[in-house]
C-alpha cells in the first residue's frame, strides 16, 4: 500500500516530463527550418556582437565569403553553390530573411567559427573581428528584412 502510494506520483511526474520535453524543442506546429544547434550555449548565443554591419565590415567579410563559403552557399547566399551540389548538401536560404531571424549573432558567430555537421569550421582562419564581419555579411543577405531582425 505505501509502495503503490510512492509509484503513482512518480510515475506523475514522468508523465509531465515526458511531455513537457517535445514542446520545449518546437513549440510551433511547423517543424523549424533550420537546424537544431544543441551544442550552443546560452553564454554563446548571448554573445553580442561588437562590430557594427558598416559598409567596411561588410568590404572585409567579401573577401572570406568568396575564399570561403560561396562554394557551398553560393554567391548571394541562396544554398546553391558548386561544392554544395556536388556534396549533395541541402542548405538554407540565406536570402529569404525567414532563415536567420530566429538566430542570434553570437549563434551565427559561434556556426562560422565552429562549423556544424558537413560545414567545416573556420577556426583560426580568420580574426575574431573577422568572424564577426562574416556574421554581418551573412545577415546582409537577407532581401527585404524584417523588422524584428534589425539590431540583434
Ligand atoms: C562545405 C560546404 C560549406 C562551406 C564551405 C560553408 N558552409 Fe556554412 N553551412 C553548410 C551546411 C551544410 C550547413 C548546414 C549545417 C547543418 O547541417 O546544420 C551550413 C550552415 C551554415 C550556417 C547556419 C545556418 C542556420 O542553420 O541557421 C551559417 C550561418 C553558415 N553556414 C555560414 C557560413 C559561412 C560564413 C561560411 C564561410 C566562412 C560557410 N558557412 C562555409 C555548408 C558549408
Amino acid at each position: 500500500m505505501t509502495r503503490f502510494t510512492l509509484v503513482l506520483p512518480a510515475l506523475f511526474l514522468l508523465f509531465l516530463l515526458a511531455s513537457a520535453l517535445p514542446a520545449q524543442q518546437n513549440s510551433g506546429a511547423t517543424p523549424p527550418k533550420t537546424s537544431i544547434y544543441s551544442a550552443i550555449s546560452v553564454e554563446a548565443t548571448r554573445q553580442p556582437n561588437p562590430v557594427k554591419s558598416t559598409p567596411e565590415s561588410l568590404a572585409r567579410a567579401k573577401k572570406w565569403w568568396t575564399l570561403d563559403c560561396e562554394m557551398c552557399h553560393g554567391k548571394d547566399g541562396n544554398g546553391k553553390g558548386e561544392t554544395a551540389k556536388d556534396m549533395k548538401l541541402t542548405i538554407v536560404d540565406f536570402s529569404d530573411p525567414a532563415t536567420l531571424k530566429d538566430r542570434t549573432d553570437g549563434e551565427i558567430f559561434y556556426i562560422i567559427k565552429n562549423g556544424h555537421e558537413d560545414m567545416p569550421p573556420e577556426g583560426q582562419r580568420v580574426k575574431t573581428e573577422e568572424n564577426w564581419d562574416l556574421v554581418n555579411f551573412v545577415r546582409s543577405l537577407a532581401k527585404n528584412k524584417p523588422e524584428a531582425a534589425q539590431g540583434n
